[in-house]
C-alpha cells in the first residue's frame, strides 16, 4: 500500500473515533489531514510524482488510482484538506484558477441557457465570459452585485428555467465589493440554477460559501491557498456530489488540466499555514485600512471598514476577519502612479495572496473596457512589518499629493 494511502486509512480510523470531526479547521490544516505516515513515522505528507500506477495479477488497482490525469496521491491529499476546510462533500485542484473557473462555465452551460454575474469580478473571468457566451450562444447578463442591492439585482436579472447559473465573486476584485451570498444563492435556486462563487480573497478562513448556500465554491489556489506566489494553480469545491460535479470531474479527467504532484505537494504544505498567515495579514490590513481612511487625499475600499457599502453584510457573512486584500482611489490616474513609483516596501506587481505586500495599478493592466477606475491602486498585504508597510505608503501618498 502507498505510504499516503497507509496514513488515510490511519486518518479515516481517528475520523470514525470521533476525534477527527470535532477538529478545527485550523487544526486540520496545520497537519494537513495527514497525521504521522503509518510506514515510515514521517510527519510530512509525502510527494508521489508516479503518473502511473501498477495493477495486482488478477488486474486489481493498489491504490484506487491507475493514472495521474484521474487520480494522485499527492493531490487528493490537498483536495481532501480544502474541502474539510470549506465544509464541502468534495474538492478538485486545476492547473490555475482560470482553469478551474472556465470549466464551470464550459460544463454547466448550453445554447441558449442564460448566466448571470457580477460586473465587479476578477476581469481575466469576465473577458473570457463575454467571448465565450458570444461564441457558445449563452446569454450573458452582467449586474451590480454589491451589497447592499446587489442580491436583489441578481433576483431581477433571473429568467427562471432559462438562468443555469449565478456566478459571484465576494470580497470582488479588485473593488473589494460583497455580495450578499445567502441572498444570491437562495435566488439562484428558486429560479433553478446552480451558484457558484470565486471565494479567492474570502478565503476559506473568514467565509465558507456553502454554508451560506452556494453549491460550487472555486479558488484561485495560486493566491491565499499557496500563499508564497511560487505555485499556479485552482480548486473548486462542491457542496455535494451531484450530476453536476460528475460533469465537471468527467471533464478534468478528458481534458487534462489537473495540477501536477510537485505543486500539489507545495499547496499542501503552503496550506498547512493558511490560518496563521490570513489572519495576520488581514488584521494587518484592517489596521492599514483605518490609517489610511484618516487621510483626506484617499479613498479607501476595505469591506472590514464601517463606511464600505458592504460592510454589515461582510460582518455577517465573514467570520475572524475582512479579508487582507484592499484598494485605494488616489484622485487620478496620474497621482496613482507616482505612488507605485515611490513605495520602497510594496512590491510592484501583479496577483494578490503571497507573503509580500504587493501594489498594482490595475487600469495599466486590465483590458480598456475596464470598469477599474483609473486612479485605483490594489493593495495585497502580507506579513512584513506594519509599521514599515503603512510608512512606506503614507510617504509615497504624501509625496505624491495633488488636490483631490
Ligand atoms: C479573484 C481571482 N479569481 C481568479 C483568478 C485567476 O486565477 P489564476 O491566475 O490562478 O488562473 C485570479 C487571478 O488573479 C483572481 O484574482
Amino acid at each position: 500500500m502507498l505510504a499516503h494511502a497507509d496514513a488515510r486509512v490511519r486518518q479515516r480510523g481517528m475520523a470514525g473515533s470521533g476525534h477527527d470531526d470535532a477538529r478545527a479547521p485550523a487544526t486540520l490544516a496545520a497537519q494537513a489531514l495527514h497525521g504521522i505516515d503509518g510506514q515510515t513515522g514521517a510527519i510530512v505528507p509525502p510527494l508521489q510524482p508516479a503518473t502511473t500506477f501498477a495493477r495486482t495479477p488478477d488486474y486489481q488497482l493498489i491504490g484506487g488510482g491507475d493514472y495521474t490525469r484521474d487520480l494522485n496521491p499527492t493531490y487528493r491529499a490537498a483536495e481532501e484538506l480544502l474541502a474539510r476546510l470549506e465544509g464541502g462533500a468534495e474538492a478538485m485542484l486545476f492547473s490555475s484558477g482560470m482553469a478551474a473557473a472556465t470549466l464551470v462555465f464550459r460544463a454547466l452551460l448550453r445554447r441558449g441557457d442564460h448566466v448571470v454575474a457580477p460586473i465587479a469580478c476578477y476581469y481575466g473571468v469576465r473577458t473570457w465570459l463575454r467571448a465565450f457566451c458570444a461564441d457558445a450562444g449563452v446569454q450573458l447578463d452582467l449586474v451590480d452585485a454589491a451589497a447592499p442591492a446587489g442580491a436583489g439585482a441578481i433576483a431581477r436579472a433571473l429568467r427562471p428555467g432559462q438562468t443555469k447559473l449565478v456566478w459571484l465573486e465576494s470580497p470582488a476584485n479588485p473593488t473589494w465589493d460583497v455580495t450578499d451570498i445567502r441572498a444570491a444563492a437562495a435566488a439562484a435556486h428558486a429560479a433553478g440554477a446552480i451558484c457558484a462563487i470565486d471565494s479567492t480573497a474570502a478565503t476559506p478562513v473568514f467565509t465558507r460559501p456553502i454554508e451560506h448556500g452556494a453549491d460550487l465554491v472555486m479558488h484561485s489556489a495560486t493566491k491565499y491557498l499557496n500563499g508564497h506566489s511560487d505555485v499556479l494553480a485552482g480548486a473548486l469545491v462542491t457542496a455535494r456530489a451531484d450530476p453536476a460535479w460528475a460533469e465537471l470531474r468527467a471533464r478534468r479527467r478528458a481534458e487534462g488540466a489537473v495540477l501536477g504532484p510537485f505543486e500539489a505537494w507545495l499547496l499542501l504544505r503552503g496550506m498547512r499555514t493558511l490560518y496563521a498567515r490570513v489572519e495576520r495579514q488581514a488584521a494587518a490590513a484592517a489596521a492599514l485600512a483605518e490609517r489610511l481612511a484618516a487621510r483626506d487625499d484617499v479613498r479607501v475600499l476595505y469591506p472590514g471598514l464601517a463606511s464600505h457599502p458592504g460592510h454589515e453584510v461582510a460582518r455577517r457573512q465573514m467570520r475572524g476577519g475582512f479579508g487582507a486584500m484592499m484598494s485605494i482611489l488616489c484622485g487620478d490616474r496620474a497621482r496613482a502612479l507616482r505612488v507605485c513609483e515611490r513605495v520602497h516596501v510594496f512590491l510592484r506587481a501583479t496577483s494578490l495572496g503571497g507573503v509580500e505586500s504587493l501594489i498594482e495599478h490595475r487600469h495599466s493592466v486590465e483590458p480598456p473596457d475596464t470598469p477599474t477606475p483609473p486612479d485605483l491602486l490594489r493593495l495585497s498585504i502580507g506579513l512584513e512589518d506594519l509599521d514599515d508597510l503603512a510608512r512606506d505608503l503614507e510617504q509615497a501618498l504624501s509625496s505624491a499629493r495633488v488636490d483631490l
